[in-house]
């Protein structure tokens, strides 16, 4: 009666990783529990989802070594897995919300989220090739981009492509605040894009800093964005609160792949107990202020709020 903070199913946002192929559901070594699936079986996924109540999913791809470039060509491709993932799910299930990612490593032969020239990850450049990705996937029906490379000035050009080619209604979801974390490991892992040189401390932001993640998030609502997240979200709490009570629009937060990784191994471990500790995780990242969670475990934590 007096619980402040309650969850349910629509606060979470299931990330799904696509690969090529029919039939394909491989585990993600790193990520016990987790998969990469083939579009056939991730439509199976999203209907699953759909019937625990979750209302989003957030799409990555895992792109073939041969179709990787430095400048992310592929992740133009009218008919790209991503393009063609999209439209499956939102011809299966087109209430289901659709969120892309935007962001050029899984296509890139260095890793990187941006185009690389010499040592450098160069922005411009850069933020003009993810314009046209968002118009790529807007056009093969995604209902939300999800920039995640946090180049300078991207949501600008994002929200001005996306205008300017009729898609007024594509919303935008900025990784506004997001830092140069280790707990992105597994991820890199799932779509083998860990960079292949230097590290992201170039355009990701340095986890020492809090008012930074305030100017970045205000600019990027000033650009355009529609939701902005915080990422990752249980070593952030502190950064989310601030977000929160710095917008007005929607803030969530992603409790990314190493999170979901440390209570899945130290679960197996029998040091903890792994229902518990997944919803201790989510309840305290929506007490700090997320309205919406992107996690690995929606839909487990689902099933946990729906007794199932
Ligand atoms: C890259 C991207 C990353 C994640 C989402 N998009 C990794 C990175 O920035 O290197 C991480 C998600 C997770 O760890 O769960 N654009």
């Amino acid at each position: 009666m007096v619980a402040e903070t309650t969850l349910s199913p629509a606060d979470f946002i299931a990330p799904l990783f696509i690969t090529e192929g029919m039939g394909v559901k491989e585990e993600i070594a790193s990520m016990k529990g987790y998969y990469r699936m083939s579009i056939d079986n991730a439509i199976l996924e999203v209907e699953e989802l759909w019937s625990l109540g979750i209302k989003c999913v957030l799409l990555f791809i895992k792109c073939s070594d041969e179709l990787k470039d430095n400048k992310g060509t592929e992740a133009l491709n009218p008919i790209g897995l991503m393009q063609r993932s999209i439209r499956a799910i939102k011809n299966a299930l087109p209430e289901m919300v659709v969120m892309t990612d935007v962001a050029l490593d899984p296509f890139s032969i260095y890793g990187h989220d941006g185009i690389v020239e010499g040592n450098e990850i160069v922005n411009d450049a850069t933020v003009e090739t993810l314009a046209q990705m968002s118009v790529s996937h807007a056009q093969a029906g995604a209902d939300f981009v999800a920039p995640s490379d946090m180049m300078d000035g991207r949501i600008k050009a994002i929200r001005d492509a996306l205008e300017n080619n009729g898609y007024t209604k594509t919303g935008i979801m900025a990784y506004s605040a997001k830092y140069a974390s280790c707990f992105y490991g597994p991820f890199r892992d799932a779509l083998d894009s860990a960079p292949g040189f230097g590290d992201k401390k170039t355009y990701q932001m340095d986890y020492a800093n809090r008012r930074e993640a305030v100017k970045e998030t205000l600019m990027d609502v000033e650009e355009g964005a529609d939701i902005v997240m915080v990422k990752p979200a249980m070593a952030y709490l502190d950064i989310i609160r601030e977000v929160k009570d710095s917008v007005a629009v929607p803030v969530s937060a992603y409790h990314v792949s190493g999170e979901y990784a440390m209570i899945k191994a130290a679960a197996q471990m029998g040091w903890l107990d792994e229902n518990k500790a997944i919803l201790e995780s989510l309840t305290s990242i929506k007490r700090a202020g997320a309205d919406l969670i992107a996690t690995y475990f929606a839909k487990d934590a689902a099933k946990l709020l729906l007794n199932k």
